[in-house]
């Protein structure tokens, strides 16, 4: 893996995100946990100079994952290059609780700097937490969605990061 500057980014982020997805992984060597998501924002807010370099992602309270994103103070977002989609399939249906299924889609975490990743991903966004909170309610101005989304009002909850370190495979 190599560094590149946020300058250098190349990518789509809807496609990358909507169509391609990109796995939210936090922990360490320890004990970590990875799930796939198709939900989430690349671009600026907060800071001086036009803002940082920020994602947010957004994630429901159920997965196993939110309790290493909540644990952790950074947490990653990796994508991957085609001929990856079942294993990130398998990866946003099944859950750490239950099984290995990191090892099991044969996937090869690498732990450096307090931030997990995987070795087979084209680009690794490495995040710092900014700002966690549930989505709230009354905040939703088309009620619909709250229908559509939320039966069960298990809100997404939201995690703005700061882009402190962009990987990209050499
Ligand atoms: C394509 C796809 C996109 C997903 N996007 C999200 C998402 O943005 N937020 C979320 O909370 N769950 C999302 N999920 C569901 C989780 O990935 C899934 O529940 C996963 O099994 C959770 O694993 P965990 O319990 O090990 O954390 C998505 C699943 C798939 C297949």
């Amino acid at each position: 893996m190599k560094r590149i500057s946020f300058e250098q980014l190349n990518i789509n982020p809807i496609t990358a995100i909507r169509n391609d997805w990109m796995l939210i992984t936090a922990g360490n060597a320890d004990s970590f946990n990875t799930m796939t998501a198709s939900w989430g924002h690349i671009g600026s807010l907060w800071g001086s100079n036009g803002g940082n370099p920020t994602t947010t992602i957004f994630i429901r309270p159920q997965r196993y994952t939110k309790e290493f994103v909540d644990r952790e103070d950074v947490y990653t977002l990796c994508f991957f290059p085609d001929g990856f989609k079942k294993q990130l399939a398998y990866l946003g249906t099944v859950s750490g609780r239950d099984e290995d299924k990191v090892a099991k889609m044969g996937l090869t975490p690498v732990f450096e700097d307090g931030y997990t990743y995987f070795k087979e991903a084209s680009l690794v966004l490495c995040c710092r937490k900014l700002y966690h909170a549930p989505i709230a309610e009354e905040g939703f101005v088309d009620p619909s969605i709250v229908e559509e989304n939320y039966p069960d009002r298990d809100f997404h909850e939201m995690y703005v990061g700061k882009i402190e370190k962009i990987l990209i495979a050499d």
